[in-house]
């Protein structure tokens, strides 16, 4: 079978370095990779490194090989084109439709799906003109990821950098995966709960579950790599950030019910898979509490925590706004979920059985997804991103 075509263009920023291990990662997981590096990428890493890395000549220009037409036909045969780091000045050329090097005019021939990993500095990135051009390029259908928060060029730190080269690879990954189809939720804001919530007795206790946040982050990847601006509230699962999501972190439920409150308000998705407590401790005690010789401990009063689902479903930002939510269940699993689907007023309930080995922090999980409208699509046992695509399946069909 012929190596899925990857067309890696690099335009020029400081991040140019680090396309080299994205380069390395395409060409040893089997993938044909051509290099087309903008004028001033070549400042930052040269042709010599691009051309030994892919086996592939390079050239910036339209006016090398023009037997071979290479500014029709990179574009036309590639099956993926990556554009990291894409550069402000990279963006904007892409966003007008100008064809003045290779690599844009390999933009305009491409028919495949186009990823673009923006890099730069957060002034750059938060200009109107960056964003507007980001949002015209999504519009068309482009996945955008989100650039990482960290470190820039120099001293400075802030959004901008570019995504480690292994997160941007699994989203070619992904992207790929899905073949031509186009990515469906480009354009979508999509907000995403993930993890458990801790609700604190004392300065050192707490009341917590088993949830991990895995499945949580597996929606946000393949949200992120179907091509939506995926914003992830995580609660307590010390996960590294997942690339191209803007992630808040919060602790308590409390803390999680603002925060998915607050980005719901433009969304077109909410998917609450985080597991909130449902009680907290009635009072918080500001010291330790002791243990006294001869004394049974006091009881722990408990008071209901808001229902985030129930409240998200009931208050939706518009009425075309879909919301998920997720059922943890130990007995009784599907006449419980379906029972809770009615009771929250969601449009779809992912239904899965938990238990001490079942579901929580593994990798695998098997669950049941039942619909407002009656129908349930049972997904085997299998990744957890198996099952995130499934239900991104089924919201994209309610998408319309
Ligand atoms: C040291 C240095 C680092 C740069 N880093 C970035 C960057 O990270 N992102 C960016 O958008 N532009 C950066 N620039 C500016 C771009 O190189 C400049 O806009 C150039 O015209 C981009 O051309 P290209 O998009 O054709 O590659 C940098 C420039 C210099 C001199």
């Amino acid at each position: 079978m012929d190596k899925p075509k990857v067309v890696l263009g690099v335009s020029g920023g400081i991040a140019a370095y680090k396309a080299c291990e994205l380069l390395r990662r395409l060409t040893e997981s089997g993938h044909d990779v051509r290099v087309v590096p903008t004028e001033s990428a070549l400042h930052f890493v040269g042709a010599a490194t691009w051309s030994a890395l892919s086996g592939h000549p390079v050239s910036t220009e339209v006016w090398n090989d023009v037997h071979e037409v290479p500014h029709v036909r990179i574009g036309q045969h590639a099956d993926l084109v990556v554009v990291a780091p894409a550069t402000a000045d990279m963006l904007a050329r892409a966003a007008h439709g100008l064809a003045d090097d290779l690599l844009t005019n390999t933009l305009l021939t491409a028919r495949c799906p186009v990823v673009f990993a923006p890099a730069m500095h957060t002034e750059m990135w938060e200009h109107p003109a960056t964003q507007e051009n980001v949002a015209t390029l999504r519009r068309r259908g482009a996945v955008v990821i989100e650039p990482a928060v960290g470190r820039l060029t120099g001293v400075d730190t802030g959004k901008g950098r570019l995504p480690d080269p292994g997160e941007i690879f699994e989203v070619c990954r992904r992207v790929l995966a899905r073949g031509a189809a186009a990515p469906d939720l480009v354009g979508r804001h999509v907000v995403i709960s993930a993890g458990g919530t801790r609700e604190p007795l004392d300065p050192v206790r707490y009341l917590g579950n088993r949830s991990s946040g895995k499945q949580g982050y597996a929606l946000a990847r393949t949200a992120v790599a179907r091509g939506a601006r995926v914003t992830l509230v995580e609660a307590n699962t010390g996960l590294p950030d997942p690339s191209g999501a803007d992630v808040v972190h919060t602790g308590t439920a409390v803390q999680l019910r603002e925060a998915v409150l607050k980005a719901a308000a433009d969304a077109d998705v909410v998917v609450m898979a985080a597991a909130v407590a449902d009680f907290r401790p009635a009072q918080y005690v500001t010291g330790k509490i002791k243990k006294k010789d001869g004394q049974e401990p006091a009881p722990v009063a408990l008071v209901r925590n808001p229902d985030i689902l129930a409240e998200v479903s009931a208050e939706r930002a518009t009425p075309a706004q879909i919301v998920v939510g997720f059922a943890a269940e130990t007995d009784d699993v599907l006449a419980n979920g379906r029972e809770k689907l009615r009771r929250k007023g969601c449009d779809l309930l992912v239904v899965n059985e938990v238990g001490e080995r079942k579901t929580f922090g593994s990798e695998e999980n098997e669950a049941v997804v039942l619909a407002a409208d009656g129908t349930e699509t049972p997904v085997p046992y299998g990744p957890k991103e198996a099952l995130a695509d499934t239900v991104w399946d089924l919201v994209s069909a309610r998408l319309g």
